[in-house]
């Protein structure tokens, strides 16, 4: 096992809604390449939670006459049972009102504040209640006005505390031209240098009390709240041990082992300026080393018919809902099979039948109940794997041991869909094997006994290897495929060890069951 564990982080979603499918796909996403780098012999931490403070939440609360705490109490309920329905397995929980994370925010804020990186200084500008933030002429559109994502502007003069941000611009753009891999994909990166061009301007990171009372007090000015990004970035390092004994925070990680994050999973719309601007400045005016700044991986999104889902369109697709009727692991399958991580997809209710029936109960579940139920009809389930071999035994073997590279290089590189297609040529290629080899017939005949035999022996080892590469995406379906082959994952097992031949002669299969029964419903 490698001494530093891979740290893996999701962002954290806001509380002001409950979640919709593209907050699942993004956990799902960062819950994949977590499983998948356990197997791959890694020790993993992977981090997700909730934002919980800010102006949002503090005006969602107040239209329905709750307590801001009562409201995100509510909320999280929410995601965090949609995690644990999606089998989303997360090893530390961010909720941005937790004590832990309090206290770190506000040691933070302190750091700053006696190494001269804030001041505070009186503004009058337009602001937008939206997106909690001053706007500047760079926001109005070709009319001279703020456009209608920004929702109501209002114009305020408002004394506040700032972030010597421009201080580290330079800093920052050096920082990414020699750094191919801070950012994932590669080409986002020019979007962050564009960003950065023009006159730097600071960050104000405060909102005064009387306006926003929802939030973490400055502690060395508590007429004023911390700004909602600057909290709910910093959980990243709060949930993670920095200074856990300074906080006296207790049962956290070792931070010096884990940090930096190998990858910060978020969505395009939070990269800038958040993410890869006031981030990797926060940690560099805090003294980390440009061996200390984290990866980002930047996924698309989930549209529905090329629109944006929202509440006003109607059009908001409930994960719940789709777990319900294709089965949480139906559900994993589709969110990573048809999207290119870095990429945007449409959402259709077309492609997800398709992908449960035709792939799932066609191909998969079809391939393991007829190459169990074969074995169980002609030998009692029992494997002998003999000493007869031809070319398409030798061709199946092939296939499986091209598979295992072809998926590590893909899943290593974040390109799910292309790491599924690579273990998909081993189902692909099993399907079309029986159909080669009719095992029906071959039963027919004593003489082809040795024949049948080692056709019964490749399914099963063929299914060794589905099972354990296809594990990461469908752990619960993997694991009753297990079941049925009767042979589990031992402990501390990794994809090098899959080797053919794990199987021994004698070794029993269990009972078939059908792993993804065909729905009969159709696309509305
Ligand atoms: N709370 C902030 C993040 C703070 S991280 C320190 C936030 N929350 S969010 O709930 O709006 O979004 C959470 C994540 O879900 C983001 O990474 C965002 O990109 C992602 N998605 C939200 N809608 C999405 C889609 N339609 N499709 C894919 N992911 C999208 O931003």
């Amino acid at each position: 096992m490698s001494a530093k564990p891979y740290y893996i982080t999701t962002a954290i979603d806001y509380t002001n809604a409950p979640p919709h499918i593209g907050h699942a796909y993004e956990k799902v996403l960062a819950d994949v390449m977590a499983r998948f780098q356990r197997l791959n012999g890694r020790e993993v931490y992977f981090l997700t939670g909730v934002d919980q403070h800010g102006q949002k939440v503090q005006k969602s609360a107040e239209k329905v006459g709750q307590t801001p705490q009562d409201f995100v109490d509510g909320i999280t309920q929410h995601f965090v049972s949609l995690w644990d329905k999606l089998n989303v397995r997360y090893d530390g929980w961010a909720a941005t009102t937790d004590p832990t994370h309090k206290r770190v925010v506000q040691a933070m804020l302190q750091k700053l504040h006696d190494c001269g990186q804030l001041y505070k200084q009186a503004y009058t500008g337009f602001y937008s209640l939206r997106q909690e933030q001053f706007l500047t002429d760079k926001e109005r559109g070709p009319d001279g006005n703020f456009g209608e994502e920004w929702g109501e502007v209002q114009e305020l003069q408002e004394e506040n505390w700032y972030f010597r941000l421009s201080d580290h611009v330079e800093w920052l753009k050096g920082y990414i031209q020699s750094h191919p891999d801070f950012i994932y994909p590669p080409h986002r990166a020019n979007d962050v240098l564009n960003a950065l061009e023009g006159t730097p301007q600071d960050l104000c990171i405060s909102r005064p009390i009387e306006r926003l009372s929802w939030g973490i007090p400055l502690p060395f000015d508590e007429r004023f709240v911390n700004y909602v990004w600057f909290d709910a970035l910093t959980n990243y390092i709060s949930f993670a041990g920095y200074l856990a004994e300074e906080c006296g925070n207790t049962g956290l990680p070792d931070f010096s082992k884990l940090w930096p994050s190998e990858a910060h999973v978020i969505g395009k719309d939070i990269l800038v300026p958040a993410h890869a601007v006031y981030w990797p400045i926060m940690l560099h005016a805090l003294g980390f080393g440009d061996d200390q700044i984290p990866r980002l991986i930047v996924h698309g999104w989930w549209n529905v018919k090329g629109a944006k889902m929202s509440k006003s369109l109607g059009n908001v697709i409930d994960p719940n809902v789709l777990a319900g009727t294709f089965t949480p692991d139906g559900l994993r399958y589709y969110l990573m099979r048809d999207i290119a991580t870095g990429y945007d997809s449409d959402f259709s209710d077309e492609r997800i039948i398709m992908s449960y029936n035709k792939e799932l109960a066609g191909g998969l579940g079809n391939l393991l109940n007829r190459s169990i139920n074969m074995a169980q009809k002609y030998r009692a389930g029992v494997l002998t794997p003999g000493d007869y071999d031809d070319d398409v035994n030798r061709a199946l073997r092939d296939t499986v041991a091209e598979a295992v590279p072809a998926y590590m290089e893909a899943m290593n590189g974040w390109a799910i869909h292309e790491g599924i297609a690579a273990a998909w040529k081993i189902v692909s290629a099993a399907n079309a094997y029986v159909d080669n080899t009719k095992p029906f017939s071959l039963a027919k005949d004593p003489e082809q006994a040795a024949r049948l035999d080692s056709v019964l022996y490749h399914l099963a080892e063929a299914w060794v290897h589905i099972s354990v590469l296809l594990n990461p995406i469908l752990p619960t379906a993997m694991g009753v495929a297990r079941a049925q082959i009767g042979w589990e994952l031992p402990q501390g097992f990794q994809i090098s060890d899959l080797k053919w031949g794990l199987l021994a002669s004698g070794h029993q299969l269990g009972t078939p069951v059908p792993l993804f029964p065909r729905l009969e419903i159709e696309a509305e």
